[in-house]
């Protein structure tokens, strides 16, 4: 496999993107038009500008792995694709547009892959023209400097389709983790009831927030505190998550936190809007609360 294609030139898509086409890959990125794209690459191109900067990458690296990357205006280019990963907004019915266009374009070998981080493959893949080369491969942020590919696998995705993904992700020296197609896979099972619980300690007024960070920080040696973390993966997709996990295993222990029900309905959803649990506008985060 030469070439992959990425559907989406949001953070987690231009992330994909970079790591593929550091791993040798042709990558045809595209968005809902060719300008998102090119911007996409151009947050690239910044990004490696600064790793230049900072003598981690020689500029000729850097021209290299940038002159791999193709901005494109739709699919058609995605033909010469072996595999093509969808890192679009967290919308099924956006998504499910998306596998429908692509099936049209796609060779018959391509294994399709969605980046999903909630919602079920194996229904994902009844939107694709082939369940048999679907499947999950969920990226964490920043895609760049995060180790792990999980790999989950719809119910009628085939062992071909598993072993050409191992071999992607061998390829960007990421390690595999098999998760079933359950609500969350492993991580945001695992992740969303610890933020989840970092919200309601915030709101019940155990601990105000920077207390709550560097306890956890400090305490348990993660590399940020949950609250700097919800922000940092968006307070909305949390929401989103939450929901998923307790909609999905009908369990009360994924209830979303009131307070962050109320920091969604306020629009502040972390780093990305500029306020969250921290401000951001300025040159340090200042807690909220
Ligand atoms: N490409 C390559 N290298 C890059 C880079 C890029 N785009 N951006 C930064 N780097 C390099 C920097 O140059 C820096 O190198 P240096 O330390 O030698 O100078 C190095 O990476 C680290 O950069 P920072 O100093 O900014 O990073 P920190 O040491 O502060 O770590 C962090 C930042 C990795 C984000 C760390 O805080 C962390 O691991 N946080 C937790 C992140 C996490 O949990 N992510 C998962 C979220 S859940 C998810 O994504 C799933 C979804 O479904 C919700």
């Amino acid at each position: 496999m030469q070439n992959v294609g990425v559907i989406g030139a949001g953070l987690m898509g231009v992330g994909i993107a970079q790591v593929s086409a550091a791993a040798g890959y042709h990558v045809f990125l595209a968005d809902i038009d060719v300008a998102r794209a090119e911007r996409g690459k151009l947050s690239i191109a910044n990004g490696l500008g600064r790793l230049v900067e900072k003598q981690k990458m020689d500029q000729q690296q850097a021209e290299q792995l940038l002159g791999r990357i193709e901005p494109v205006a739709d699919f058609a280019p995605m033909v010469n694709a072996g595999l093509v990963i969808e890192a679009a907004t967290e919308r099924e019915d956006l998504k499910r547009g998306i596998f429908e266009a692509l099936g049209k374009v796609m060779g018959v070998e391509a294994v399709l892959a969605s980046n999903t981080s909630s919602i079920p493959i194996t229904r994902l893949a009844q939107a694709s023209h082939n369940p048999e080369r679907f499947i999950g491969v969920h990226f964490f942020n920043p895609v760049p400097l995060m180790g792990l590919i999980e790999v989950i696998r719809g119910l009628a995705t085939s062992d071909e389709t598993v072993k050409k993904i191992e071999t992607y992700a061998a390829a960007l020296g990421k390690q595999v983790v098999h998760a079933n197609d359950a609500p969350g896979f492993i991580v945001n099972r695992v992740l969303m009831p610890l933020l989840n619980e970092a919200i309601f300690a915030l709101g019940e007024g155990v601990a105000n927030v920077r207390d709550i960070d560097t306890a956890v920080k400090l305490g348990l040696n993660h590399p940020m505190g949950p609250l700097t973390l919800a922000d940092f993966v968006g307070l909305d997709t949390c929401l989103e998550v939450l929901r998923v996990l307790y909609n999905g295993t009908g369990d009360p222990k994924f209830r979303p936190a009131p307070l962050l029900v109320k920091y969604v309905d306020a629009g502040w959803y972390g780093r990305k809007t500029g306020k969250g649990f921290y401000d951001y506008s300025g040159d340090e985060p200042v807690p909220t609360r």
